[in-house]
């Protein structure tokens, strides 16, 4: 998949150089490019952002050089499916993720200051939120959004393994230990130690749903609908 993100501070993004993130890019399966939207301006200050009509404190995105680098990304990714960062969109999900790992390609706007211009939300496909609060811009939105679709991603992760994570079936993962067997008198439960596979994977999967039914009761729920 490629990805394209288009931002006003181009070098925060390494946290994506490294790790998983990384190796994606060097399989091929990931092709990540980051765009400067000071790029797309035209006048001498690289302005992006101007005054809000109305009043009021803080600069707004202006229309101008945001048209202006979608339509040059969108050369390079022609399918890329518009999202900007927003605390007004449909806050973000594993399912939003997996629907997005789908898409053909992304191309992924940073907000920042005040907001952008309204008119811009017409360009765009989706508005996504990584959550009810307020964030300095859309970088780390981006990042997240990033990292959530390429885990996804087929290849990038080993066979089989994206399955058992949290949120796969509406369930959080089941509990994790790993040598010595005892630690401070603490012991690692002994089914785990067993070597019977059906008997650890049925032990599993009564964990996670323990887990989910005490910590996230809204998932339960949806896990016994199914
Ligand atoms: C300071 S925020 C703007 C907040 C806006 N004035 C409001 O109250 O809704 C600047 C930019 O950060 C990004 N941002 C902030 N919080 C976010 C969140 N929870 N999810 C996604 N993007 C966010 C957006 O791109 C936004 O345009």
């Amino acid at each position: 998949m490629r990805i394209d993100i288009i931002s006003i501070f181009p070098d925060v993004f390494t946290p994506l150089h490294s790790s998983i993130i990384k190796r994606a890019q060097d399989k091929n399966v990931l092709l990540l490019k980051i765009w400067n939207l000071r790029d797309f301006t035209t006048d001498r200050h690289k302005k992006v952002d101007d005054a809000p009509y109305g009043g009021g404190k803080g600069m707004v995105f202006k229309c101008d050089p945001v048209f202006r680098s979608i339509k040059k990304v969108k050369e390079e990714n022609p399918k890329g499916w518009v999202i900007l960062t927003s605390p007004q969109g449909k806050v973000f999900n594993h399912d939003t993720a997996k629907k997005i790992s789908g898409k053909k390609g992304l191309i992924i706007i940073c907000g920042h200051y005040e907001g952008v211009d309204e008119r811009i939300k017409r360009v765009v496909d989706e508005e996504i939120s990584i959550g009810d609060y307020v964030l300095t811009g859309g970088e780390i939105p981006a990042m997240v959004i990033t990292d959530a679709v390429t885990r996804l991603l087929p290849g990038v992760l080993p066979e089989g393994a994206p399955e058992y994570e949290s949120f796969i079936n509406d369930l959080l993962d089941w509990p994790c230990w790993t040598r010595p067997e005892k630690y401070r008198s603490m012991k690692v439960p002994k089914v785990l130690l067993s070597g019977d596979h059906k008997k650890i994977e049925q032990w599993r999967l009564k964990k996670a749903i323990e887990i989910t039914k005490a910590k996230r009761p809204d998932l339960y729920r949806l896990y016994l609908k199914k």
